[in-house]
């Protein structure tokens, strides 16, 4: 669901999108690996997401191509374009703007989930309330 808003807010906003913007959702969803030592030791693949500066470093390879959110490894691997998909221990959720959430659940509830399998294996949310 955050990664799906972080989709979104690269693709649409690109201009008014800023660093500020996706900065938490990298802090929590992402940075738990992608750090110096993540839940999987080292950065994988040497890559941190916990910094300006790293999220943008090209020191092994490029991951962002600033303005080209299409080629840029981080967005397509967020999109499922490229694979895995991340968050790598993330279900792959797209929980869509209308669908029905009846009492927003909080983290660590147990909800009942209605939606549609696509082709991907990813899940369309449709209807969202806690069990
Ligand atoms: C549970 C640990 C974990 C989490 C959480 C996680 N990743 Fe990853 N990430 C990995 C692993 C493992 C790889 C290497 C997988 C491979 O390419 O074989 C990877 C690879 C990547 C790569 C490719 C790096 C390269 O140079 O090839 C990108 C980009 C990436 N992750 C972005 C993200 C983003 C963005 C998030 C948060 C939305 C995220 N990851 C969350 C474990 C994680």
């Amino acid at each position: 669901m955050l990664a799906v808003a972080l989709c979104l807010h690269l693709a649409a906003g690109a201009q008014a999108t800023t660093y500020a913007d996706v900065a938490p959702i990298f802090a929590t969803r992402c940075a738990k690996c992608h750090a110096e030592r993540g839940l999987m030791g080292p950065a994988p693949e040497g890559y941190r997401l916990n910094s300006y500066e790293a999220t943008l470093s090209t020191v092994d390879r490029v991951r962002v191509v600033p303005g080209h959110p299409e080629a840029s490894e981080l967005v397509r691997r967020i999109r499922g374009q490229a694979l895995p998909r991340m968050p790598f221990d993330g279900p792959p959720l797209e929980v869509a703007a209308r669908a029905r959430r009846d009492d927003l659940p909080a983290p660590g509830d147990y909800v009942e989930v209605r939606g549609r399998i696509g082709r991907d294996g990813a899940v369309a949310v449709e209807r969202i309330r806690p069990r």
